[in-house]
């Protein structure tokens, strides 16, 4: 897909690579888009305007291309119909393990097929529908045409496995279900007016992270048996920054991490939330095994431990003792694989508000604000919009503002409280605290 050509707004330019190299010169011109646009696609089709639907992914299939393609699924639910709550017979805080287990479960029904390529697949899930969220596609880390796939933080040596040398590009695709899609649908009801208001995920929401590495199995060797993926990446796979202008190609990439989180109020005095992690073949020295079921868990958070001296044990974190990875989050704090080990997964996620908050506690500064218990509900810093402790919402949100014209905006920016559009952070991952 790629954009027709409306104007100079910069949301008509985001297909083009020297768009990004533009950004902050104040004159763009009319060449670069036109350029980038036919370099990039044969049959133009509309998208992410305020009357179409949002588009797919950064880039349209590339010439020739035959494989599996990402249709972003957007029919999102008008209504709130009740779903199956596998997880509800187990009591987050003192059954973790079985609980993560079943909403597993729960994502991998009709999801799972013989044919790697084509599973996770919501166009193809029979029992039940799940729903991708908007506005991804965007900026240098965005969607890809193959699995929709959004670029993450890069794991540095040793932090997958002690054998780890190198620095390694990771991707991720992410999938709410019905309870989701519902208030993204909300949310984005008017595609060209965004209500941050409406953030609010009900209870039962399920979301679901497939993370997957280019990391090689002679580096980190429980991968071995690790479903593979083909996807549209940058090909310089070690590289921490790559340029949009970086060369793109098709790449393997292996399932290394698979992230849950759900909504569910028996946890509601401290965050709403319970959020759960797996890892392929079980980390390091993982039993042996292979494909999408062969993952274990890591470990279940419910809240931050708040005041947590940094000894004794966790209350609020539950940590699988089976499996041993090189790292976790702040002070042994639940994070998985692929993230940063001073943060944890609800202390980012809690940082989900517009405008924008800081996700990571910044360098020198005390980290304790970022390990409270934030209820859902309640923004990160007073007087914002909370986004319920979903990112994507926040990413999404922030895509769009710094997309479109200001004037386009102007409803969603006043809202907000905001005069003028955030600016995109180019380089940085959302996952490394790119905002
Ligand atoms: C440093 C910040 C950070 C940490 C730590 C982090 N995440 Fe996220 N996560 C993000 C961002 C940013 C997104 C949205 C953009 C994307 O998907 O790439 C996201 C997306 C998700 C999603 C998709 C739905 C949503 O809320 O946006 C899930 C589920 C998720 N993360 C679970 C987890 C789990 C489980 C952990 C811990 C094991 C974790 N995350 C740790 C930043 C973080």
């Amino acid at each position: 897909m790629s954009k027709p050509k409306l104007g100079l707004g910069a949301a008509d330019l985001r297909h083009a690579p020297l768009f990004y190299l533009a950004l902050g010169c104040l004159v763009l011109s009319a060449n670069v888009s036109a350029k980038g646009t036919l370099a990039a696609s044969a049959t133009p089709k509309v998208c992410d305007t305020p009357t179409t639907p949002f588009c797919d992914a950064l880039m349209p299939p590339i010439a020739g291309w035959n494989g599996h393609v990402f249709r972003l699924s957007q029919t999102y639910p008008i209504q709130l119909n009740s779903d199956a709550q596998p997880w509800l017979q187990y009591n987050p805080t003192t059954q973790p393990g079985e609980y993560l287990q079943a909403a597993l479960a729960y994502f991998y029904e009709g999801n799972l097929r013989n044919d790697v390529e084509e599973s996770f697949d919501p166009k193809k899930n029979k029992v039940r529908n799940w729903y991708n969220a908007p506005w991804q596609d965007y900026g240098l880390n965005g969607r890809e045409f193959v699995h929709g796939l959004t670029r993450e933080r890069v794991s540095r040596p040793k932090e997958l496995a002690p054998q780890q040398t190198s620095m390694w590009n990771n991707y991720a695709v992410g999938f709410y279900n019905a309870p989701g899609g519902y208030t993204i649908g909300k949310i984005w009801a008017d595609h060209g007016k965004p209500n941050a208001d409406l953030g609010n995920m009900p209870e039962g929401t399920l979301a679901a992270k497939l993370l997957f590495t280019t990391a090689p199995v002679s580096e980190v060797p429980y991968l071995q048996g690790s479903p593979e993926w083909k996807a549209y990446l940058f090909k310089d796979v070690n590289n921490p920054n790559p340029k949009p202008t970086s060369p793109r190609g098709i790449v393997t990439v292996r399932l290394l991490q698979i992230d849950i989180a759900v909504k569910d109020s028996r946890v509601a005095n401290l965050t709403g939330w319970v959020f759960g992690t797996f890892v392929y073949g079980g980390g390091p020295n993982g039993p042996a095994g292979s494909g999408w079921t062969n993952v274990k868990p890591v470990g279940v958070m419910w809240g931050n431990d708040p005041g947590y001296s940094g000894s004794g044990p966790l209350q609020e974190t539950w940590l699988n003792a089976d499996v041993k990875m090189p790292h976790v989050g702040y002070q042994g704090r639940l994070n998985g694989p692929v993230d940063n080990p001073v943060s944890s997964c609800l202390s980012c996620h809690a940082t989900a508000e517009m405008p924008p908050g800081t996700m990571i506690p910044p360098n020198g500064q005390d980290p304790s604000p970022w390990f409270q218990n934030i209820k859902s509900g309640t923004p990160f810093n007073a007087g914002r919009k909370p986004l319920d402790y979903s990112l994507q919402l926040q990413v999404g949100l922030q895509n769009f503002l710094s997309a479109v014209q200001p004037a386009k905006a102007a409803t969603t920016l006043k809202a907000l409280g905001m005069k003028k559009p955030p600016t995109h952070p180019l380089a940085v991952p959302a996952r490394d605290g790119g905002s």
